[in-house]
């Protein structure tokens, strides 16, 4: 019986990526499912997945005895990042050695829109890292990686998530005076849920894509910031501006105020929210460099199920909504 590994099943993509591999897993398919740390997940859940025949258990990226372990016998290994910006690749490294260590055949990663830039032709592979778009350069490594070992993969290309909108950056606009400072250039972004990159990753898992695939994973439609604050408001009542700013105003703006520079080691605790300057001001930067105004059908021809649209998926983050004192 092929056996399937998925890790990362606390995270958001990870947990719905379970569920929906488990929902349409061939009678021959069985599953393991690993954690960081399983005792953060509702025991709910995790007993949930063990009632439908998948196994549970704790692996880490930062320790590959315990990759190892769970790979042994699986057929596929499904990956997903980490917030470690910078230190993803050697994190992906050890999983690849420990899946080409174990027999492993196929491997599916969550990568991130850009990755194409240093990877799709062999002229993009000879680009020099540091002319890679801050966000997807870990992720360009990650991919070379992949195709550097041999094993059969499937990779999935991330748009920005509309959930970032009303999850994270509509936490800071009070903090900015009941403002959005934003930095996309007024261009226009087909944002995706999060919930259908999770389900794009189910599929891969399971073997609906043929080896060696890449697919963008977008939204349904390509929609403007401004769009995105205006219906928030339109819900919550909230009267706030749009600000545009050029990425050096920005960062400027926020550097004062204290925003890090460096995700892993900054000090996050008096403010808004935790992306790093070179975080938030990528986000703006891969719709105004037009990284994101294609719409595929990636979603549709994997789940089978039509994106999501953000008006739908904004509805279970209506309560983050910031309202007015
Ligand atoms: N496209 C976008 O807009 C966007 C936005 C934000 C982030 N991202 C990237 O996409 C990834 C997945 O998104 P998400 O929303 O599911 O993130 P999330 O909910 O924050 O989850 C983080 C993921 O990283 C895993 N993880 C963290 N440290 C690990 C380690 N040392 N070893 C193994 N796994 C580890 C977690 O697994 P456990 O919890 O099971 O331990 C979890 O699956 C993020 O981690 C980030 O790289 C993309």
């Amino acid at each position: 019986m092929p056996k399937l590994v998925l890790t990362g099943v606390g995270g958001g993509i990870g947990g719905i990526a379970a569920d929906y591999a488990l929902e349409i897993a061939r009678p021959d398919q069985k599953f393991l499912f690993t954690s960081t740390d399983l005792s953060k997940l509702p025991v709910s859940k995790v007993d949930g997945w063990k009632a439908k025949g998948a196994e549970v258990a704790e692996a880490n990226y930062d320790d590959p005895e315990s990759l190892s372990k769970v790979f042994k016998g699986a057929e596929a290994v499904a990956f997903i990042s980490t917030w470690a910006l910078g230190h993803r690749p050697r994190q992906a490294a050890n999983v690849i050695e420990a899946a080409k260590a174990a027999g492993v055949n196929r491997i599916c990663y969550t990568s991130f829109i850009g990755a194409g830039l240093g990877n799709d032709s062999e002229e993009a592979r000879q680009r020099d890292l540091k002319t890679i778009p801050f966000l997807p350069r870990d992720h360009v490594q990650t991919e070379r990686l992949i195709r550097a070992s041999g094993l059969q993969w499937n990779i999935q290309r991330d748009y920005l998530y509309q959930d970032n909108c009303a999850a994270f950056f509509s936490q800071s606009w009070k903090f900015c005076g009941d403002r959005w400072l934003n930095n996309t250039d007024g261009r226009r972004g087909a944002y995706v849920a999060r919930e259908d990159c999770g389900r794009v990753f189910g599929a891969l898992l399971v073997g609906r894509a043929p080896p060696n695939t890449c697919y963008t994973v977008t939204g349904p439609e390509a929609v403007t910031d401004r769009e995105l604050f205006e219906y928030m408001n339109s819900v919550s009542g909230y009267k706030a501006e749009f600000v545009d700013m050029v990425d050096d105003e920005l960062a400027a703006w926020w550097r004062e105020r204290g925003l890090p520079d460096d995700a892993i080691n900054g000090d996050f605790s008096k403010l808004p929210m935790k992306l790093c300057i070179p975080d938030l001001l990528c986000c703006g930067e891969m719709v105004a460099q037009s990284h994101m105004e294609e719409v595929t059908d990636a979603v549709e021809k994997l789940s089978g199920r039509k994106p999501l649209r953000y008006q739908e998926n904004f509805k279970k983050y209506e309560h983050l909504f910031p309202r007015n004192d």
